[in-house]
């Protein structure tokens, strides 16, 4: 009994495992979400105003670069800012209005592709994003997010290096692509906080762009990952029935050797064990002799 027990035990738990891996995929938060509370992290406790702070990160978010700078927005509108790849010229709005703004800037470097939908596309560039937050709680786990709108200049997006035939890209809040205006020194013009990268056409397949790969790479491995829970599930079912197969089998088997033993015969419909013949049959040397 102790083996089908423990290899059902196996298959459920394997398949528990797989469960918990889903959900915990389902669970983390969003790049900008890990960014924007590390950036939070890197003021401490005596923040200052207008200096930048570069943004540690942890070893799992290596390749990737992050800064933060505190402002007061009427400063950020008459007189802008530079942060690394942005510059932000005066004029900058901050909506829904309030006085004290965090920016935070980040490079997602290689692992650019990993955070958007390039269909079609190819990056020449790292994705770099500015984003701006209500800063009047520093300790906020969740702070407001603000947007920022460049009502005189538009905001240029440097990344050096650019290739000449590469296109603009900007990245709204839902991920969204649009095309971006350059500037006559190649550089990126945004009207708003966002995400910026350097794209070209995905040449066409067979050699996909790797904005291509991910997706399908994010395809295959949740076709994958269906199959085997599917395969699990399966292997589940089949080491239950076979388990109660087994103690079916079992059951008829201890059946069989009880009503051996009792044999049992059949009265009417009534099931009523009688002593079998041979063992009550009184023998004739014996002095006990049977009432009926
Ligand atoms: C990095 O690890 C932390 C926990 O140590 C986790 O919360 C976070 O989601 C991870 N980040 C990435 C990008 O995997
Ligand atoms: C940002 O840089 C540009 C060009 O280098 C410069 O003209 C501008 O004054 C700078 N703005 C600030 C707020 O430092
Ligand atoms: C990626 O973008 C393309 C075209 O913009 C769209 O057809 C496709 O559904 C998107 N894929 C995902 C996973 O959002
Ligand atoms: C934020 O937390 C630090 C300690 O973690 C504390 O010293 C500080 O007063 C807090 N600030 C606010 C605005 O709650
Ligand atoms: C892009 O350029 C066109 C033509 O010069 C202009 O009309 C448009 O406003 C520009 N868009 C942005 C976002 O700067």
């Amino acid at each position: 009994m102790a083996k089908p027990t423990n290899a059902l035990l196996c298959w459920a738990l394997v398949f528990v495992l797989f469960l918990r891996h889903l959900v915990a995929e389902e669970e983390q938060p969003s790049i900008d979400e890990l960014l924007q509370r590390y950036a939070f992290r890197a003021f401490g406790r005596h923040p200052k105003t207008a200096l930048i702070h570069p943004v540690p990160l942890p070893a799992n978010m290596s390749g990737i670069d992050a800064s933060a700078v505190r402002f007061r927005s009427g400063s950020l509108r008459r007189y802008g800012a530079n942060l690394s790849e942005f510059s932000i010229r005066r004029g900058g709005v901050i909506r829904p209005y309030v006085r004290r703004i965090v920016l935070v800037r980040q490079n997602l470097g290689d692992r650019s592709p990993q955070f958007f939908n390039l269909t079609g596309f190819t990056l020449v560039s790292p994705i770099v994003g500015l984003l701006v937050y209500d800063a009047s709680d520093l300790n906020a786990t969740n702070p407001r997010a603000l947007e920022l709108e460049a009502t005189g200049e538009p905001i240029s997006v440097t990344f050096g290096g650019e290739a000449e035939a590469a296109m603009c890209v900007f990245f709204d809040s839902q991920g969204v692509m649009r095309f971006l205006n350059r500037s006559r020194g190649g550089e990126c013009l945004t009207l708003r906080e966002g995400h910026v990268g350097l794209v070209v056409m995905a040449p066409p397949s067979p050699s996909r762009g790797r904005g291509w790969s991910s997706t399908w790479k994010v395809v295959v491995g949740s076709s994958v990952g269906g199959l085997l829970g599917t395969v699990l599930l399966g292997f589940l079912l089949v080491a239950l029935l076979k388990f109660k197969k087994r103690s079916m089998i079992a059951e008829m088997e201890r059946r069989a050797y009880e009503e051996e033993a009792l044999n049992v015969s059949m009265v009417g419909h009534l099931r009523a064990p009688t002593a079998t013949v041979t063992r009550t049959m009184p023998t004739i040397e014996n002095d006990y002799v049977p009432q009926n």
